[in-house]
């Protein structure tokens, strides 16, 4: 393997497989691109800013310590905006753990003031990025350096490339309590497969800890969870993919969906001075 970091980015070039490697942007320590066999993996909007002035659309934008919009039932978190501040702070490249490993870390030193004092404990994340011959692998350690407890909610936002969103079907879900965050409602998912005609928006909890997409009937991706409770499922269709200003092209929203792994639907809450850890591995089946 070979390991490259500037400024901005770190790539991680496999030494056998050809054309295989993920770009890290140091910003949001976000996944930007990962490649199997010269073939991108990723969906990463074009209209994308890569320059830290605004949250990446694509790739792996990290969320924590919450997801979602901040709501008053959680004061700790309300002052905070979207998905929290993990995808708007720049990271420090820890540096290479073995030839296809690296670290980031992240801790207040490294957020604006705002919103440092929006959530005021003392933390570290230590985020690992492993690259494979079919695979990548994410884990995230959260540290709580503090003298009080705190809680968190963590998400791996993974924006999956599909040739045709319609034809994709996610399996695994059958049985499980969702929240539809389209129709504001709790239901429980009765179709072996999850097909995407429209807008979905779904929280899907207690997710297994595989589920495997399929795109036109051939397997495509193998998501496997480690210590994460529940699975989002988000593709915005036309009218929303129309509405973001960094959502392009327009019609894109048809070879995406975001099948993102993480613990959302409950907070962690993480004692002084004691350690958590979660992580996913999703595979390229093709
Ligand atoms: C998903 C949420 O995880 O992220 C959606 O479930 C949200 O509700 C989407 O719209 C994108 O969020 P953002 O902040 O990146 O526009």
């Amino acid at each position: 393997m070979t390991v490259l970091s500037d400024e901005s980015c770190t790539r991680i070039i496999h030494s056998i497989k050809k054309e295989t490697e993920v770009t890290i942007l140091h910003y949001g320590a976000t996944v930007i691109s990962w490649k199997v066999n010269g073939v991108e993996q990723l969906f990463l909007s074009s209209a994308s800013k890569l320059d830290g002035s605004r949250a990446v659309r694509g790739g792996i934008p990290l969320v924590f310590p919450r997801f979602g919009p901040p709501r008053e039932e959680h004061s700790e978190t309300v002052k905070l905006p979207q998905h929290g501040f993990a995808r708007l702070a720049f990271w420090e490249v820890l540096g290479q753990c073995d030839d296809h490993t690296v670290q980031f870390g992240l801790g207040p030193e490294y957020l604006t003031k705002d919103l440092s004092s929006a959530w005021p404990y003392n933390f570290s994340l230590i985020y690992t990025v492993s690259l494979g011959e079919t695979h990548l692998r994410v884990d995230m350690e959260v540290r709580n350096a503090d003298t009080k407890p705190f809680e968190f909610n963590l998400l791996f936002h993974t924006y999956c490339r599909v040739d045709d969103v319609t034809k994709v079907a996610i399996k695994g879900l059958k049985g499980l309590k969702y929240i539809d965050k389209v129709r504001d409602d709790t239901k429980v998912e009765s179709d072996d497969q999850l097909r995407v005609e429209t807008e979905v928006d779904r929280v899907y909890m207690s997710a297994p800890s595989t589920l495997t997409l399929e795109d036109n009937g051939q397997a495509r991706f193998r998501f496997c969870a480690n210590n994460m409770a529940d699975t989002v499922v988000w593709n915005p269709w036309s009218t929303k993919a129309g509405a973001m200003s960094d959502f392009e092209p327009k019609e894109a929203y048809k070879n995406m969906i975001c099948v993102e792994t993480g613990y959302v639907a409950q907070f962690v809450k993480l004692n002084a001075h004691t350690a958590w850890k979660g992580g996913m591995t999703i595979e390229a089946l093709q």
